[in-house]
């Protein structure tokens, strides 16, 4: 089976949750909950928390992530966080694209692909955020709005830097909701990408790319979303707060 080609990544998203102390104290709870884990375990945390979090997981087998960068090296960008700072503090994954970015800051695929390519040639890797609104997956064009943003986002990096490439499907309507899309829709819409990524690149990059999904993943439905041929992992926010629950999504990835 070609899932046995791809990494599992289960990342957790804390989004605008924990301050640096409370980040320590979560990191020092999943640590050894997750210490058999047989996929990469990552946690994504807000800027303010990478130093301490980078520290708190030193020894074990967890990776940190930033939730965003920019796409400049330096200059006048007040606010910012550029990818040669999170390479200092030791970061490893960066959430791009993210739905909450997209609707709430002012995201567009161009910003997601210059930050995308930013990522990469800081030699750090991206989860680029793809998903549909509820609205057009009523107007029946999921299909067409994930492909774009696919192609989108992903415009001109190269077959080599896409290798380290991570997608998250994440369904808008799911995201926060407790709306999780059942196994057959995440698997459909997953498949639907690598399908995409075959176009861009070829059947053999896209077999060796892991594919996330997003959306209400937790430790009671992840078991049957991670068994789906092209689902290699989630993103998850709400239940990567709770280290029992995130720990439990990451065991149901070693199955
Ligand atoms: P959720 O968030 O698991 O709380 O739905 C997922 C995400 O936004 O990445």
């Amino acid at each position: 089976m070609n899932k046995n080609l791809r990494k599992a990544v289960i990342a957790g998203n804390w989004k605008m949750n924990k301050t640096p102390s409370e980040a320590k104290e979560l990191l020092t709870q999943i640590a050894p909950l997750v210490k058999d884990a047989q996929c990469e375990v990552v946690a994504c945390v807000p800027y303010v928390d990478l130093a301490v979090a980078v520290e708190a997981v030193k020894g074990t087998n967890i990776k940190i992530g930033a939730e965003n960068a920019h796409w400049e090296e330096k200059g006048a960008f007040t606010g910012e966080i550029s990818t040669g700072m999170l390479k200092e503090v030791g970061v490893e994954y960066v959430v791009l694209g993210h739905s909450e970015r997209r609707q709430y800051f002012g995201e567009t695929d161009e910003t997601v692909n210059k930050r995308t390519k930013a990522v990469l040639k800081a030699g750090l890797k991206p989860i680029v955020c793809v998903g549909e609104l509820l609205w057009e997956r009523e107007c029946n064009i999921t299909e067409e709005v994930v492909a774009r943003q696919i192609k989108l986002d992903l415009f001109d990096v190269s077959a080599e830097d896409v290798k380290n490439v991570v997608i998250a499907y994440e369904p808008v309507w799911a995201i926060g909701t407790g709306k999780v899309a059942t196994a057959d829709q995440a698997e459909e819409v997953c498949a639907l990408i690598r399908a995409t990524l075959a176009k861009l690149y070829s059947k053999e990059i896209a077999d060796a790319i892991t594919i996330q999904y997003g959306g209400s993943m937790n430790d009671a439905n992840a078991a049957e979303l991670l068994a789906k041929e092209n689902v290699d992992g989630g993103l998850i926010g709400g239940a990567s707060l709770v280290a029992e629950k995130f720990a439990a999504i990451a065991a149901a990835a070693n199955a």
